[in-house]
């Protein structure tokens, strides 16, 4: 149980004695473990430290914004922001198998990765948000396991070429110390108690074949759910956000009828998924008020042209999986 000013003590000056005067590279996803460890180095390191945000077209609405606001502007953290999206929208046209999608985004991710590092050429260090949960869960699985880009570790393996040393400075922390060590180094408080969010991002909770006409739609139904979550404070001061572990909107490529002023439409379907669960391999469907819902549903056909129907997701795991592919 470390105090938290004296943790960061410890750990600037250990990321210092480390590396020296190497320069240090790190992918940030805009995920809490990638984030917080970037802050961290960039406390130790400052300019020898370059972040590489790859926006893969799959993410929340508005996600490179914040992160550049966040490192670039408010911490002066250099970032360099690679929009590769048509690069991924290119590779994933025509895909619709689930880990066909993974395995494209997975590697997709590591060759844009690659190439900006590549870039760096005085890079000595690549540095990763593993934790300490991530450092059992890899012990299994072999010597290389811990190598892998941490942010799609599931999708895509760090290349040998990169002839990087690795620089894991949260390697000690459990998730809930990740988020303390994050808030004392000035990070948002919302930003580091965020739902997680999959690697993969949208490419999974767009149903078959990914289009950005479709990820665009579903980042602003997904905003809508999200900012009604956080509208709502019970008596503990406590939000629907705060009280479900993971909830967001999946893209369902059906389209159905519905009905506008004199007018008949005919479009596509956003599903509502909001779980709670201690370990994410085992969850319940959160049990929504229906006001809520409600509310949700309205914002969304109203604001979302091109969505006309809203349903909500009642199934737990198992049987189900938490995203929806
Ligand atoms: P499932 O859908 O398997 O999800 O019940 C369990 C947890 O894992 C996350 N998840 C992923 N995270 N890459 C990731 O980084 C992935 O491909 C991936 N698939 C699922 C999911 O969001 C949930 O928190």
């Amino acid at each position: 149980d470390w105090n938290m000013p004296d943790y960061i003590a410890e750990a600037v000056e250990s990321i210092r004695k480390q590396v020296g005067s190497d320069e240090v590279i790190l992918g940030l996803s805009g995920g809490v473990d990638s984030s917080v460890a970037a802050a961290l180095i960039h406390r130790a390191i400052g300019d020898q430290l370059t972040c590489v945000f790859v926006d893969h077209g799959l993410l929340r609405l508005d996600e490179g914004k914040m992160v550049m606001e966040m490192f670039a502007q408010n911490l002066g953290v250099k970032v360099i922001h690679v929009d590769a999206t048509a690069q991924f929208m290119g590779h994933l046209a025509g895909v619709t198998d689930p880990e066909a999608k993974r395995k494209i985004i997975g590697r997709e991710f590591v060759e844009v990765f690659q190439a900006e590092s590549a870039k760096l050429q005085n890079a000595k260090w690549l540095a990763q948000g593993t934790i300490y949960p991530d450092v059992i869960e890899s012990a299994g699985k072999g010597k290389n396991a811990a190598h892998t880009i941490k942010s799609h570790h599931n999708v895509g393996g760090l290349p040998e070429t990169l002839n990087l040393q690795l620089l894991e400075p949260l390697r000690e922390l459990f998730k809930d110390e990740v988020r303390k060590l994050g808030v004392a180094l000035g990070l948002p408080h919302a930003m580091v108690y965020r739902h997680p969010f999959p690697g993969p991002g949208l490419g999974v909770r767009i149903l078959g074949e990914v289009k950005k006409e479709f990820a665009d739609l579903l980042r602003r139904a997904d905003a809508i759910f999200i900012e009604e979550l956080r509208n709502t404070k019970d008596d503990q001061d406590e939000t629907w956000y705060d009280k479900t572990s993971q909830a967001f909107a999946v893209f369902l490529p059906v389209k159905s009828v519905g009905v506008m002023g004199d007018g008949r439409t005919y479009e596509y379907v956003v599903a509502l998924r909001a779980v709670q669960t201690q370990d994410f391999m085992t969850a319940h469907w959160a049990h929504l008020p229906h006001e809520l819902l409600g509310r949700v549903s309205n914002r969304i056909i109203n604001e979302v042209r091109g969505i006309n129907r809203v349903v909500y997701d009642i199934s737990g795991k198992p049987p189900a999986t938490i995203e929806w592919e």
